[in-house]
């Protein structure tokens, strides 16, 4: 009996690894998100210099981001708990939750596909883009106050 609680107590271990695991990793792919998109807005508001390589070196990671991006296994069910950010509403309405990406997945390649050839095309680019990330945060991610 004893042995029995320890493995199951072990297992229980396992589990609350893996999940902070898998919080770590789509937090990961969040914050490369964030930063990329960060770079691209400096380059709309005229802080950085228009370099279509470079834009379309960024606007292709977003898109590979957005393709590694597997909901299903970053966000299984009773991640919820912990260091997190991630709505029960994820969970509540799966299905919205991977249309959300699933329009921003085609908003990145909407992007990368048009090469924005000046700062205006890549402005309406980033706002598109830019739109699905807050529309799916404003429903799924929770306002960590
Ligand atoms: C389909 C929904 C969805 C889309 C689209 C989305 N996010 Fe998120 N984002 C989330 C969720 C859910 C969390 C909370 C994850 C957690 O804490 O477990 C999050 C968290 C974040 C974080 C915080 C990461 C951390 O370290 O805690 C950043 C930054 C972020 N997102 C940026 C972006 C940017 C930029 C975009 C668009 C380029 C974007 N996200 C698109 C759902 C989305």
């Amino acid at each position: 009996m004893r042995k029995l609680i320890l493995a199951i107590s072990v297992l229980a271990l396992g589990a609350s690894v893996a999940q902070a695991d898998v919080v770590k990793e789509r937090e990961a792919l969040m914050k490369e998100r964030g930063k990329l998109v960060g770079s691209l807005a400096k380059v709309v508001k005229g802080e950085q210099e228009f370099d279509a390589a470079a834009v379309l070196t960024a606007l292709k990671a977003l898109e590979a981001n957005a393709e590694k991006t597997d909901i299903e296994a970053l966000f299984p069910a009773g991640s919820d708990t912990g260091d997190t950010e991630a709505s029960p509403k994820i969970w509540e309405d799966m299905n919205g939750f991977k249309a959300a990406e699933e329009k921003y997945l085609q908003a990145t390649k909407a992007a990368s596909a048009a090469a924005p050839a000046d700062v205006d095309a890549l402005k309406a680019q980033v706002g598109a883009i830019g739109k699905s990330c807050g529309g799916c945060h404003e429903t799924f991610r929770l306002k960590k106050s």
